[in-house]
């Protein structure tokens, strides 16, 4: 198979990216502080931390708050500030700790003033800094700026280089609390990585220096190359941030891909629990909670935010907070979840077991609990168990476990089984609870149901069931309660005249048991392409005379094969993966339409590498063609490459395609294929803008 782990940028961080890759000459030879270890291990001592943990004695939990990037870019106000600072106060936020209110890049006017010192845009910020720092202070808030350790910021304004005791003052002198010291705009002479310890070293120390707190936040990490761990200087740098900084960056920016970013942030931190304690942490970057140009759903926004909390990352919003709905005030303001983020012990989440492509990580809290993460990176809902005692906690006779999210607490013996939704996280604070108190609470149960629809090729992830098909369907029921249910029955629903078969009962089902049962389930003829749901529900008694039930539900693809002379525009795809935005259909990413050296096609698709679609035939169709090339509207350096897999075996690759290669007319052989991928990559390697067209792409299936 080709290269599965995309990588993907929105055109906002190519910029960034770009800059840093160009002008990058950092020697390969690690750091002094390469040997540096981590931080000395924190007792569990229950009490609040030590400021001396923290070099500056800031930031002794997480930083929350504020930032403007992801929601306004460079276009941010003044008035944008301060509405977003009322809603923070006005929605209890700000109550809650949400306090550091970050101007990110673009505040500065673009020159300095005569003595060299920074000033703000006289448009965007009339007041000036001071000004807006006590506004900000009355309000009971802090502010926050944003610079860049080179000579220019990321978008191009005045960067700090040659300034840093200057601007450092400067910040002190208008009430600054926060700073964030990005990597952009490298000096003339270009760096190396011993000259980039020491500038982000001399700016934490003039920092230091003016007296004033100022929690100190950057970017050095991120100068080691996309913060690619397995580049030498990665590792080196975030031990040396973790000793000068209060938090750094570990990972390149969030792109619009939930799923790799999201759990590629999450990837690269968990190797770096050591390095997190009280006053210095790894920075996931900011919450995009209610952040209109991302849209995220509530399930997603909540794993974000779990997955923020549980590796005690600051939690830093971005987003227009004065029009907030409920949705992003209730997920923002989860008091139980910001708490796993707080919590005083200062501990990172580390990761205790993999299991079906679910990450299990255990963070240790400082009144004995621990907040486990069930963390499911997979395109499916999966099924885990863990135990308490793998999590870390001591042995009891029984454990409560508090969904976080769902703000239900439930009785284990020690096992903890979850159905994990697809690309998700579930949160739980387990803690160790006398026998007799836990059994105040439902057990915890758990209904799994995988319909056992058989892979369209062996090694494909796509399972899709054709009208008039029969599937098996087992579910299973478990008790991982410490007290046994009673009278469980397992049922099996779905669209109507699809089930047959009865529920499954038992008597009882102690500690540990099970209840399987298994359905025939038969897609009636006629049914049209699309996600069909089945839900197991199972329901029981408990305690004196208490009753519970659980349920999951999976959907099965049914799809239908295509016939005739479709254009690829014409069908729905099995699923669709884009660089950036969404895949343009018959028009491109600008609404324009898709045109390739000055020929305009009527039917087509717009992708932007890297970009893989996959197409199902059924076995239907014999051949697929298309005109293949950079869309006219790229006018950057544009790069990409073309490659066609037939049930995942390789039959067309364009070789590099760019701007100036003549318009190619692929022709590929796709007999008897249940799927045909359409993979776009990066043509040389970078990330660039790879802007690639299908022009009437066309298969040819049997009527
Ligand atoms: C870089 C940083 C972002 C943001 C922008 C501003 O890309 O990583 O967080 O600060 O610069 O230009």
């Amino acid at each position: 198979m080709p290269h599965r782990r995309r990588r993907i940028v929105s055109t906002a961080v190519l910029a960034t990216a770009l800059s840093a890759a160009a002008a990058l000459t950092v020697a390969a030879a690690p750091a002094t502080s390469a040997s540096a270890a981590p931080a000395a291990p924190v007792r569990h001592s229950g009490g609040p931390p030590a400021a001396s943990q923290s070099y500056n004695g800031q930031a002794l939990t997480p930083p929350m708050g504020w930032n403007d990037w992801y929601q306004y870019g460079c276009n941010v106000t003044q008035a944008d500030v301060l509405a977003n600072a009322q809603a923070l106060v006005s929605s209890g936020l700000a109550r809650l700790g949400y306090k550091y209110v970050n101007l990110d890049d673009c505040w500065m006017a673009p020159t300095r003033a005569a003595d060299g010192s920074l000033q703000a845009d006289p448009t965007t910020f009339p007041n000036g800094i001071a000004w807006l720092a006590t506004q900000l202070h009355h309000m009971g808030l802090k502010l926050g700026v944003y610079e860049s350790f080179g000579v220019t910021t990321c978008q191009g304004r005045p960067g700090s280089y040659g300034h840093y005791q200057q601007d450092a003052d400067t910040f002190a002198s208008w009430g600054v609390d926060f700073v964030k010291f990005d990597y952009c705009g490298l000096p003339p002479g270009g760096v190396t990585s011993a000259s980039l310890e020491a500038d982000y070293q001399q700016m934490s120390q003039d920092l230091v220096a003016t007296g004033r707190p100022i929690v100190y936040s950057q970017e050095l990490p991120i100068a080691a190359g996309d913060a690619n761990p397995s580049n030498a200087n990665y590792l080196p740098y975030i031990a040396y941030s973790s000793e000068i900084a209060n938090m750094w960056r570990v990972a390149p920016d969030l792109t619009t891909n939930f799923d790799s970013t999201i759990f590629g942030h999450l990837a690269a931190d968990l190797p770096l629990a050591s390095y997190a304690h009280p006053g210095a942490w790894n920075d996931l970057d900011m919450l995009l909670t209610g952040n209109t140009s991302y849209n995220w759903t509530v399930q997603q926004q909540e794993t974000q935010m779990s997955i923020w909390a549980e590796m005690a990352s600051p939690l830093i919003d971005s987003s227009d907070l004065s029009s907030m709905t409920a949705a992003t005030k209730e997920i923002l303001g989860n008091k139980a979840v910001v708490a796993v983020d707080q919590d005083p012990l200062g501990k990172q989440g580390q990761l205790v077991a993999a299991q079906n492509g679910v990450d299990v990580v255990a963070k240790p809290l400082a009144d004995g609990d621990v907040a486990v993460l069930l963390a499911n990176t997979a395109s499916t809902p999966e099924q885990v168990s863990t135990t308490a005692q793998a999590a870390g906690l001591p042995h009891a006779g029984a454990y409560t476990v508090q969904d976080l999210w769902a703000h239900t607490t439930r009785e284990t013996a020690g096992t903890i089984t979850a159905t994990v939704p697809a690309e998700s996280a579930l949160l739980y604070r387990v803690a160790p609870a006398r026998a007799p108190a836990a059994s105040r609470y439902a057990p915890l149960t758990n209904v799994s149901v995988s319909p056992d629809v058989p892979a369209l090729y062996t090694g494909s992830q796509f399972a899709v069931a054709q009208p008039g098909q029969t599937i098996s369907v087992p579910a299973t029921f478990l008790n991982d309660g410490r007290e046994p249910v009673t009278r469980a029955s397992l049922a099996l629903t779905g669209p109507s005249g699809w089930v047959t078969g009865t529920p499954v009962s038992a008597r009882i089902v102690g500690t540990g048991g099970e209840l399987d049962g298994n359905w025939q389930v038969t897609v009636p003829a006629g049914t049209a392409a699309g996600s069909y749901t089945l839900t197991a529900t199972a329901s029981y008694g408990w305690g004196p005379r208490r009753t519970g039930s659980a349920a999951d539900q999976a959907s099965v693809v049914v799809d239908v094969p295509p016939t005739g002379m479709p254009y690829l525009d014409q069908l729905s795809w099995l699923s669709a993966e884009n660089g950036f935005g969404p895949v343009g259909i018959d028009e491109n990413y600008y609404g324009g339409p898709l045109t390739i050296h000055g020929v305009v096609y009527a039917h087509g698709l717009w992708v932007n590498s890297v970009a893989t679609l996959y197409y199902y035939l059924g076995g239907n169709c014999t051949q697929f063609t298309a005109d293949l090339g950079l869309d006219d509207s790229d006018k950057g350096t544009g790069a990409v490459v073309y490659e066609f897999y037939a049930d995942g075996t390789q039959v067309y690759d364009s070789g590099v395609v760019t701007n100036s290669t003549p318009t190619i007319q692929a022709s590929v052989n796709v007999t008897g294929a249940q799927v045909l991928e359409l993979y776009v990559g990066e043509g040389n390697g970078t990330i660039n803008y790879g802007n690639a067209d299908f022009g009437s792409p066309q298969l040819t299936c049997n009527s």
